[in-house]
Order: structure tokens, then C-alpha cells, then sequence
């Protein structure tokens, strides 16, 4: 059980996110969007992960807060939402909230497979289904590239049989870029999740043009290097040309980064909390930093 004062904070970030002017009128016009090369589908630029900020007790304070961060995240346009069975019971709780926002049509569910052979995979995704409430997912992508050669063929199986509508391979350090460029240029590939950001921004010298060349769609992890970025500007203003950009704060300057790559399709950061989760939505409009914005940037935090 919640206690009162914890009732009183969520009802309170609930109405912060219910009269937010910005939200009125971005949920009108809607997100910017880049289309998945596999099939033309429109995606909005900033999404969600769950790793580590949905990982609450169902029915706890935080659970209630994640609901206004979900509530105000799909008001806002997003759609994409990033989770993985070995997230600490993040799915479930995701699940959870999406069923009683009555938020699934709304949601692309991107999910992975963390096994280490078929046998563990298929009780995995039995599991997976359960946690998140539904029958299909998304976007179903191998963890880490862990057993990838055994777990490809299984989540392509799983495409086939249309209990996902994409498949992909995901990584988060630049160390495992070049395995995951191998098997972008070796296997059809519809999704690649990579780290990309202001002080990790390996990606762009190789992995991302071969995605724009291959056509494959990128969701973009640890934008803000898991949080840590936001150490490294505390008390720090802005750069002079953000306002220029239409950027009024350290997150947006960090998810314009991410989503000004012209291959990257959506950025997924994480946050358990209403008001930022109402800023990173910020993010998801125009202008895009220009190469020399984006070059400053890389040298200030490289
Ligand atoms: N191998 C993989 O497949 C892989 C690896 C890593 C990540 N991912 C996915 O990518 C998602 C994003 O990556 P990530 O969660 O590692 O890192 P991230 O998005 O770079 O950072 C998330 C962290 O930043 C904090 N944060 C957010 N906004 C903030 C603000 N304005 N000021 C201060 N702190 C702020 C969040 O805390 P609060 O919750 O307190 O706001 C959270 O701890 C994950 O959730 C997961 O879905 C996948």
C-alpha cells in the first residue's frame, strides 16, 4: 500500500501534465517522425526504455508515477516503448500500466529475447507475453547479440508466425559496434539497437551509414550515458545557440543530438518521473542541430 502524501505527489504530477499547455498542443501536432525502411511505417522520433526507471513495485508511489509519465508520454504522440524480460520485472510492469491506461493500441511494444539457447528463449517469450498483457509485440530483438546465431532464426519463426511484426539485434557499448555491423551487412535485419550520444557518438563513423545504406531502422539507447551526463552539466548554461535550436534544456540538447543522425529513427531514454519525461518530449521537433552544433557538441564531451 501507498500512503497518502504519495497519492497526493502523483495526483499532483497528474494535473502538471494535465494543464501543460506545451502537451496540449504537441499532442495536436504531433512528433516528428522517420519511416522504418522494411516497410514505410511512420515512427515518432523520441520514445521511451525501461531499464532501471520501471523497475517499481506494482501499486507502489513510483508505479502511480510511471502511470502520469506513461499518460503524458502518449498525449504527447510517442508511440515507442523499449523493454527487455531481464529488466528487473520492468515488462511486467509496463504491461500493467498499459493495460489499465487501456494504452496498448497506442504502443509500439519493442521487446527482446536474453537467452542462451531455443529451449530458454521459448519459455522466455511465454513469459514475455504474460508480462506485457498481450498476444503480439512489436519489434522483438536478440539481447546483446547474446547466442544470435540460435536466437535469429527463432525470433524470425516468431515473425512469420505474426507474433512480431519486426526483428532486430541490440547492443550499448561502442566495443560491440563491429559485430553488430557484421551481421547488419550478413542477415536482413528490420531493427539495430545501439548506444549513441554526445560523449558516445562511435556509431556515426560507420554503423549508422551502413544502416542508412541497408535500410535498417535504429532505436538509439543511453542517450544521456545512463544518466551520467547529466553529472558532467550540473550548474553548467547551455550552449549560446541552443535557443536558436528550439532547446531549453540538458535533455533535449542530448536527444537533438541523438535524433539529428539522419539514420536514426527513434531515441529511447528513460525516466520515471512526469516532468521529464514532459520535457524529453520537447526534443521532437524541428529544427535538428546542424553538423557544426552537432561537432561542438562531440568536442565539449568527448
Ligand atoms: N543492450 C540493450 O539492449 C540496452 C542497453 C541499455 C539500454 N537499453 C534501453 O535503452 C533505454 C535507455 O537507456 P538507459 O536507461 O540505459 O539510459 P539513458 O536513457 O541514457 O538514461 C536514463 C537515466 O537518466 C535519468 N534521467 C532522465 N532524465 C533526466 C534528467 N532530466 N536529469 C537527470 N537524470 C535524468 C533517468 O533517471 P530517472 O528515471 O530518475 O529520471 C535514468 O536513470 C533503456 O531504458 C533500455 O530500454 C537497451
Amino acid at each position: 500500500m501507498y500512503k497518502r502524501r504519495d497519492v497526493l505527489r502523483a495526483s499532483a504530477a497528474l494535473a502538471l501534465v494535465a494543464a501543460s499547455p506545451w502537451l496540449q498542443a504537441a499532442g495536436a501536432g504531433g512528433l516528428l517522425t522517420r519511416k522504418v525502411p522494411t516497410t514505410g511505417e511512420a515512427l515518432p522520433v523520441i520514445g521511451a526504455g525501461t531499464s532501471g526507471s520501471f523497475e517499481v513495485e506494482a501499486g507502489s508511489a513510483a508505479y502511480q508515477q510511471l502511470k502520469v509519465v506513461l499518460k503524458a508520454f502518449f498525449d504527447g504522440g510517442g508511440k515507442v516503448i523499449d523493454t527487455s524480460p531481464n529488466y528487473g520485472g520492468a515488462d511486467r510492469v509496463l504491461g500493467q500500466l498499459l493495460e489499465e491506461g487501456g494504452w496498448h493500441p497506442q504502443c509500439f511494444i519493442a521487446t527482446k529475447i536474453a537467452a542462451d539457447s531455443q529451449a530458454e528463449a521459448q519459455a522466455q517469450w511465454a513469459g514475455t507475453l504474460k508480462s506485457l498483457r498481450t498476444d503480439t509485440v512489436d519489434l522483438l530483438q536478440i539481447h546483446n547479440l547474446r547466442d544470435w546465431q540460435t536466437q535469429l532464426p527463432y525470433a524470425r519463426e516468431l515473425k512469420q508466425q505474426g507474433k512480431t511484426r519486426y526483428v532486430g539485434i541490440t547492443h550499448y557499448l561502442n566495443s560491440g559496434h563491429e559485430d553488430v555491423a557484421r551481421i547488419v551487412r550478413s542477415e536482413p535485419l528490420d531493427f539495430i539497437q545501439i548506444n549513441y550520444s554526445v560523449n558516445a557518438p562511435h556509431a556515426a563513423r560507420e554503423l549508422l551509414p551502413l544502416c542508412q545504406d541497408k535500410g535498417v531502422a535504429v532505436l538509439v539507447n543511453r542517450a544521456f550515458d545512463d544518466g551520467r551526463l547529466f553529472a558532467r552539466v550540473k550548474d553548467q548554461a547551455l550552449p549560446a545557440w541552443a535557443a536558436e535550436a528550439g532547446i531549453g534544456s540538458w535533455a533535449q540538447l542530448f536527444l537533438k543530438f541523438a535524433i539529428s543522425h539522419p539514420a536514426v529513427t527513434t531515441v529511447i531514454p528513460a525516466t520515471g518521473r512526469p516532468d521529464r519525461q514532459l520535457d524529453q518530449l520537447k526534443a521532437g521537433h524541428e529544427p535538428l542541430l546542424s553538423q557544426a552544433q552537432q561537432q561542438a557538441l562531440i568536442k565539449q564531451f568527448g
